[in-house]
């Protein structure tokens, strides 16, 4: 699916629509838009009311009339046209008439490593309502590959995993292209809701969204891994009573409620490791597995896979803006084509 160098470096923009996040790089400007995948709709009137950062603040504190709506899940675009008017918003007029300049404007987004035709033409149907004559689309396991700086082009397998909101995609990489990927549904929000559940089940309190990070702060101290404090204090609100309260939460019974999703990621890589050819796995043994996207800032999550897989583990520089800086560096052609794409001509 990957489009070729040659066709990349003529592109003016790129986009990368998440499950939690938008972002955006624009061709000699850099990185324009990093926000939350949200729109706040008036129902009433359909008016958009907010985008990005202020719609996600908007988040259970609406009233009945106004909507906070996500145009991407699990990693597709499943509102096209609302997709547009939140990108056209974020983007704002300033870059939006620098684009419109352009004679033959032309896209390009990273899509989900197994996406299939419908969510890739969903991906395509968004930019080109943007005013894009073409886009083109590349995995974004290369693109995150090429991000963090991975030797992608040379002879050497290297591991990837992009661990987003809605989606944890593991790769082996070797002359710039997937030897084995998988695609885990597990992401940063599984483990949200985990800890959510857990606190509902165990504590029987709801617990606000913006809370569920200093919980996973306490879960570190080192982490996912058994080192942490033993209990830490979390306010919530009481499931019968609807009164705020506050609970002493053991640690190690959350970590115990994120481990079924961490499993599955685990499960994820055995299998990735599994089907590489022996040569490969002895480089990768080596290097290690390169952990980028947003829930690679896990507290304990690097730790947690040292343990299980016995490799060395490494978080990227800026593990959440990886991919779209990928795309930023095809575009601004930074990469030699004969490096990454021998054959495209
Ligand atoms: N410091 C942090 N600690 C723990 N989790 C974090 C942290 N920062 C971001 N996350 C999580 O990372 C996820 C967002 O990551 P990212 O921005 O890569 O997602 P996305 O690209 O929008 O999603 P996807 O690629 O699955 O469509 C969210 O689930 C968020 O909770
Ligand atoms: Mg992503």
């Amino acid at each position: 699916m990957t489009a070729s160098l040659e066709q990349l470096r003529r592109c003016h923009f790129a986009v990368d629509l998440g499950a939690a996040r938008t972002r955006v790089y624009v061709k000699g400007a850099g990185l324009v838009v990093d926000q939350p995948s949200a729109a706040a709709v008036n129902t009433r009137t359909g008016a958009l009311i907010a985008v990005g950062e202020f719609a996600e603040k908007m988040t259970g504190r609406t009233p009945d009339y106004i909507r906070v709506v996500r145009p991407v899940s699990g990693g597709t675009v499943v509102d096209i046209e609302m997709a547009q008017r939140m990108l056209r918003h974020l983007l704002g007029d300033k870059v939006r008439r620098t684009l419109r300049r352009k004679p033959r404007l032309r896209a390009a987004a990273c899509t989900p490593h197994d996406a299939d035709p419908l969510a890739q033409r969903a991906a395509i149907e968004t930019l080109v309502g943007l005013g894009a004559r073409r886009v083109e689309l590349v995995d974004t396991l290369i693109a995150a590959a090429v991000g963090c700086g991975l030797p992608v082009e040379r002879p050497e397998a290297t591991m990837i995993m992009v661990c987003g909101a809605a989606a944890t995609q593991v790769a082996v990489l070797s002359l710039g292209s997937i030897v084995t990927a998988e695609r885990i549904a597990v992401g940063g929000e599984a483990v949200d809701h985990a800890i959510v559940q857990h606190l509902r089940h165990e504590h029987e309190l709801v617990l606000p969204s913006q809370s569920v990070r200093p919980l996973q702060l306490a879960l570190s101290g080192n982490g996912l891994t058994p080192h942490g404090p033993a209990s830490t204090e979390i306010h919530g609100r009481d499931v019968a009573t609807g009164l705020a309260r506050s609970v002493q939460v053991d640690t190690a019974a959350v970590r115990d409620a994120i481990q079924t999703p961490l499993t599955a990621v685990l499960d994820g890589i055995g299998k990735v490791l599994r089907d590489c050819p022996p040569d490969l796995v002895a480089d990768l043994a080596d290097r290690g597995i390169m952990m980028v996207g947003g829930s690679a800032l896990l507290p304990g999550f690097d730790q947690m896979l040292r343990e299980a897989t016995g490799m060395p583990v490494h978080i990227a520089e800026r593990p959440d803006v990886c991919a779209v800086q990928g795309l930023g560096t095809m575009l601004e052609g930074k990469i030699e084509p004969l490096e990454l794409d021998p054959l495209a001509t």
